[in-house]
């Protein structure tokens, strides 16, 4: 069996990105000291989207689940060249791109401006800084030297932040405090200098042959999603994902052909209807068994933070199995040159 230690995860990770993952916690605290130093203005606006795409737009979706139903007004996630028609002066829209130089995103910013509404951006630079700057709009400046993905504590925190000042939801700077702290003690448990069987090496050995399907529900669909973003990205493999209780009226059935499929349920029993965790059970059974993972913690952030860490682990794991760079991400970039 192959050692998941701190020598083998050194010997593919030419970029660092095992440290980024397990910064988790310092990433979490460094973005709520970073939106406070923008000095943005509380305003009240009738919604909030947040524009951005890959690592950069996975930050709304968490956010948004984190949120839950506490969030006051509408919190839409736009991955795309176009905001919804109904987006006016009354909303603010976060554009939130990393490099600051996605296409899709910088298209978000002309419709944010021709909407007349109030932008706000997050971002290490480019163009979408540049016209940011020039147009006196806010700016909240994120640290470089990261792969975007790497980066998703900030885009979380950030959303969430930017939700408060929106008025759109309440602060969760509590909870966020909180899944530092949880993710720190994580780290070390999970850590490549943590025991071999510790659960992201475990689930790492035991999909190193297989394609996972992860599915979520509620708090944790969108985490499925980050999980299957992860395991492409980082050890340029495929992955899928979904979510209950939809996946019971259409995909159960393709679980009857065989294939290199294996099912991964990612459980939130504690802010999980009663019937969809009932259906988590059912599923498992009919499929022919799911790896089970429960997350943990006290809030929604914890227990949401919780499994973003463990996927990000896994999939880093998945790549040393699979003798990958975790920061080689080729297509992306083959793609993003051809596309000029
Ligand atoms: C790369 C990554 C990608 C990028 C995406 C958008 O690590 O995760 O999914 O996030 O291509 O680029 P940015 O984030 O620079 O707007």
């Amino acid at each position: 069996m192959t050692a998941l230690d701190a020598a083998a995860v050194a010997a593919v990770d030419s970029g660092g990105q095992a440290a980024e993952i397990l910064d988790l916690g310092v990433h979490l605290r460094d973005a709520l000291w970073r939106v406070e130093s923008a000095g943005l203005d509380g305003q009240q606006s009738a919604g909030l989207v947040i524009a951005g795409m890959g690592g950069s737009g996975v930050g709304a979706l968490l956010a948004q689940a984190a949120i839950g139903d506490r969030a006051t007004r509408p919190i839409v996630a736009v991955r795309d060249y176009t905001l919804p028609g109904w987006v006016d002066a009354h909303w603010t829209v976060l554009l939130s791109s990393y490099s600051g130089a996605t296409e899709e995103t910088l298209s978000c910013w002309d419709a944010a401006t021709a909407a007349g509404a109030r932008r706000i951006v997050s971002s290490t630079g480019g163009v979408l800084v540049e016209r940011a700057r020039a147009e006196k709009v806010p700016v909240i400046p994120l640290p470089g030297g990261f792969q975007p993905r790497a980066a998703v504590g900030y885009a979380t925190v950030v959303a969430l932040e930017v939700a408060a000042l929106a008025g759109v939801a309440p602060s969760l700077r509590d909870e966020v405090e909180a899944a530092a702290a949880l993710v720190e003690s994580l780290s070390v448990a999970w850590g490549p200098e943590g025991p071999q069987d510790s659960s992201p090496k475990a689930l790492a050995l035991a999909l190193e042959d297989a394609v996972p399907i992860v599915c979520g529900a509620g708090l944790t669909a969108p985490v499925a999603y980050r999980w299957k973003c992860q395991v492409n990205e980082n050890a340029n493999r495929p992955a899928f994902w979904s979510e209950l209780p939809e996946l019971d009226h259409n995909e159960i059935e393709g679980w009857a052909a065989s294939g290199p499929f294996t099912a991964v349920f990612l459980e939130d029993p504690a802010g999980t209807h009663e019937r969809v965790q009932r259906r988590f059970d059912l599923t498992a059974e009919i499929i022919g068994g799911a790896h089970r993972i429960t997350a943990q913690g006290e809030t929604r952030l914890e227990r949401l933070m919780s499994l973003v860490h463990l996927g990000d682990l896994v999939s880093l794991y998945l790549a040393v199995l699979g003798g990958a760079d975790p920061i080689a991400i080729p297509a992306i970039y083959r793609l993003k040159s051809e596309l000029g």
